[in-house]
């Protein structure tokens, strides 16, 4: 009897901590120093698929509304959502791009063929003063990437010499007979991308003395940027670092690539249509990112223990397998409730390596991959992708609040993932805090203590919907976007929020 009475009371436990499992939050405002850079919230478009050709730039002769060839819809969306920061050609695209093809007279620019991406023809309509000009539009800063597979110093230091620079010389008369006198404000450079795949097939060890090479003739006050390491190649970020260093004037940042795959490369799993297996394998798999963050800026303190140099994630996001019927060299997916969960968490992740991570950029804006964009003709989907960097634009250039969260789990099929993921920011005398709910299944209550200020309300938004493959479809209303989320008013430093689940909310005090 003893033993029974002794089981019921366990299950009863059990039962209880299931229906009413409970999170921590506390957040110490009084330490809040490092400022979250605008550029984690940055993007990224290629000439790939229908990103740039159709996506963003429809020729000024299309029935599609532009502004000198830019879809309005697409300038307007972007600018809502407060992009902060473009990076352009590529990708594998921009170590086959040659930037002299781009410029000049339309009509007299050559054409080449995109052997990365579709073995499509590109007419070069869109080269680097539409580039500059379509980031003028949506007031975002660009980030140009040079090309070093295929492309020569020479060729990198005169596109650098042509845009930036205010001397007398044989590239900046050739700017000034393109139609721009004044040279532009760039200093973002990346010098080669993914060197050690479609960027060359290099060694860190051959890249690195090619990227001090490169750096050096890449003149002016710039920001450049290495190609670093795919996904855990910690001996890429070792070779770098260790050999970059040695010039350290010649290296503002190194980038980072990690994509979100249902399973992996060969099994990259469908963009809407997946079960809760699905669901968890993919989250499970983004929180990745949390390691490599940690394990790279390791090796970036050994040689950069003043964290000047910028981990710079500029590809991430989920790579699915291509809609049915479109070009698989075009990668376009849909993009769903689960996107906006990838999204909420690689952004926390962010946020909260703020001191080593400088600039991030989704992959990509607008019809590839995690898009917060699709068009078709002229409609235009914004994706609940768009809509988590809609409501996390509160968190740029804010300052970072240290945080300790103590959260339960949510498992399934032997994955095992914190249930709710977290990061918090201050500007402006406002607190936000930015939290996900993984379990797709049930709500999560969240108790949130707040030190080293008094705060009498609060408001909320939250991005949720009924199934976790809910989607933004054209000619359909909208299934997944904000909504106001209702919370109460913190008392002595305490708020209680109730996380509805599969949900990415944003809570605000002051
Ligand atoms: O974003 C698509 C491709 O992924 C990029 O061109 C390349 O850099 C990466 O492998």
């Amino acid at each position: 009897m003893k033993k029974l009475k002794f089981s019921l009371s366990i299950l009863f436990l059990m039962f209880a901590m299931a229906a009413f499992s409970q999170t921590t939050l506390s957040l110490h405002t009084d330490q809040a120093k490092t400022q979250i850079s605008k550029d984690i919230y940055g993007h990224f478009a290629e000439h790939l698929g229908r990103c740039i050709y159709g996506g963003i730039y429809v020729g000024e002769d299309s029935e599609i509304p532009n502004i000198r060839g830019f879809r309005d819809d697409v300038i307007g969306a972007l600018i809502d959502m407060k992009i902060p920061l473009l990076r352009w050609p590529g990708g594998c695209f921009a170590d086959t791009y040659h930037w002299k093809d781009g410029i000049g007279p339309r009509q007299e620019r050559p054409s080449m063929v995109n052997v990365h991406w579709g073995g499509v023809t590109e007419d070069n309509s869109f080269g680097t003063h539409e580039f500059l000009d379509f980031c003028d539009l949506i007031k975002a800063e660009p980030y140009i990437n040079l090309n070093v597979g295929s492309g020569t110093v020479q060729e990198a230091s005169e596109w650098v010499e042509y845009v930036t620079s205010a001397n007398i010389s044989p590239m900046t008369d050739l700017r000034k007979k393109n139609g721009r006198e004044e040279p532009w404000d760039v200093k973002y450079w990346g010098i080669g991308n993914e060197n050690w795949g479609c960027g060359g097939n290099m060694t860190p060890d051959y890249y690195a003395d090619l990227y001090n090479r490169f750096a050096s003739y890449c003149r002016g006050d710039l920001y450049k940027i290495a190609g670093g390491p795919n996904v855990d190649d910690y001996n890429w970020m070792e070779v770098l670092m260790r050999k970059t260093m040695r010039h350290p004037h010649l290296v503002q940042g190194v980038s980072l690539h990690n994509y979100t795959f249902t399973t992996g490369w060969t099994d990259k799993g469908h963009a809407t249509d997946f079960g809760e297996k699905e669901w968890i394998a993919v989250l499970n798999n983004t929180l990745k990112m949390e390691t490599l963050v940690n394990r790279h800026s390791t090796i970036m303190d050994k040689y950069d223990p003043q964290k000047r140099v910028g981990l710079i994630v500029d590809e991430w996001g989920n790579w699915f397998n291509v809609e049915e019927g479109t070009n698989p060299g075009f990668l376009y997916q849909q993009n769903t409730l689960r996107d906006a969960l990838v999204a909420g968490i690689n952004l926390n992740i962010f946020n909260n390596h703020a001191d080593r991570v400088k600039m991030a950029n989704i992959a990509q804006t607008v019809n590839v991959l995690q898009s917060v964009i699709l068009t078709k003709e002229d409609e235009m989907v914004l994706t609940p992708t768009y809509y988590v960097f809609k409501m996390y634009s509160v968190h740029q250039n804010a300052k970072l609040i240290p945080a300790n969260l103590e959260t339960g789990t949510y498992e399934l099929d032997g994955k095992s993932v914190p249930a709710v993921h977290a990061s918090a920011s201050t500007k402006d005398d406002v607190v936000s805090i930015t939290l996900c709910n993984l379990n797709p299944n049930k709500s999560e209550s969240v108790d949130i203590n707040i030190t080293g200020n008094d705060f009498s309300s609060a408001s909320g938004q939250i991005i949720t919907s009924e199934n976790m493959n809910d989607h933004n479809e054209f000619g359909s209303e909208e299934s997944v976007n904000i909504k106001t989320f209702e919370v109460s008013k913190p008392k002595n430093g305490k708020l209680t929020v109730d996380l509805p689940a599969k949900s990415v909310v944003l809570v605000q005090m002051k």
